[in-house]
């Protein structure tokens, strides 16, 4: 491709460093065209895939980071193990047509003397995911920092999926005037309701029945508040006697909040945010839905 063609019918350049992705996006800009940045850490399935269509539809050039992050890993977390397929990625980048895949190697993200930690003081990021996993949001909102400063996208692409990770990067961009539009995205299932992700890779097909039981919540309680259930504690209660259900399976948290702030609500709106996790065998498995909002299959 030519460093302003798109890149419809060839591979995509395969970038490793900061400087190389900035040279690119900043001729792109100069243009006129709009980038969109996919940031990933690999090992891509379809809910990547949809954040891709999105940003092909919405912007002239698409850049995908693909980068396990070490920030966001505490010391009991799968850092080592977490799936790593560069080959597939890449293959499934070029048949989407994206126009760079920026793939850099930890020394080049954290290089000796690294010493900036990015921490946005959203009060509910200490809780769900903030509180299971200490230090994490830091190292999500660091590197993504990196990301938006190394592509300088107008829009950068996320999804419900880890939903206190899409607010806390939307408060980033907005608090930095970083001049990027942050597009929250659906979440992509398997046909049986699990929500996709690269950790899926790990479960045993045993375990399958077991991990239906997030989705499942989220369905039946999306059914109660149909009917006119709209207190929360009812709603808490159902995930405990839906976990019953499992063999393995263990719940972490199963509450109803408040869209923005996290803070778990009482009294149950249509805006209400369903959040979920689970604990099955090593792995741990979320998922979120919006209690009045797209229908969990
Ligand atoms: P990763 O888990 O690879 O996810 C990258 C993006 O894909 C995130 O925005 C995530 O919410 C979205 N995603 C994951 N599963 C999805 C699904 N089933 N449907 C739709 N979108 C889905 O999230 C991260 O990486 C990292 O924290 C990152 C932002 C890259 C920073 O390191």
């Amino acid at each position: 491709m030519t460093a302003l063609g798109s890149n419809a019918a060839s591979s995509p350049p395969v970038l490793s460093t900061a400087t190389e992705l900035r040279s690119i996006t900043s001729q792109w800009r100069c243009h006129g065209l709009a980038v969109g940045l996919v940031a990933t850490m690999g090992s891509l399935h379809r809910g990547h895939l949809s954040l891709v269509a999105a940003a092909r539809a919405q912007c002239d050039r698409v850049v995908v980071s693909i980068f396990v992050n070490p920030l966001q890993f505490g010391p009991g977390d799968d850092f080592q193990r977490y799936p790593r397929d560069a080959r597939r990625d890449r293959d499934q980048l070029s048949a989407a047509a994206v126009d760079a895949i920026y793939m850099p190697a930890v020394s080049e993200v954290y290089p000796p003397g690294f010493s900036t930690m990015v921490s946005v003081a959203l009060p509910g990021l200490d809780r769900f995911e903030g509180a299971a996993r200490p230090g994490h949001f830091q190292g999500v909102a660091t590197v993504v920092a990196k990301l938006f400063a190394a592509t300088g996208p107008a829009r950068a692409y996320f999804s419900e999926k880890d939903a206190q990770q899409a607010v806390m990067v939307s408060t980033l961009a907005r608090d930095l005037d970083l001049g990027v539009e942050v597009e929250v995205c659906p979440i992509v299932r398997d046909p049986d309701g699990l929500a996709l992700s690269s950790r899926n890779a790990y479960l045993l097909s045993e375990q399958r029945p077991d991990s239906r039981l997030l989705s499942r919540w989220l369905r039946e309680a999306q059914v109660r508040f149909d009917k006119g259930q709209t207190d929360s504690g009812s709603l808490r209660r159902l995930a405990g006697e839906i976990f019953r259900e499992g063999r393995w399976i263990s719940l972490e948290y199963a509450e109803v909040v408040d869209p923005l702030t996290f803070v778990p609500v009482e009294l149950c709106t249509g805006s209400s945010r369903l959040l979920i996790a689970a604990r099955l065998g090593g792995i741990r498995l979320i998922d979120a839905a919006t209690l009045g909002g797209q229908r969990v299959p």
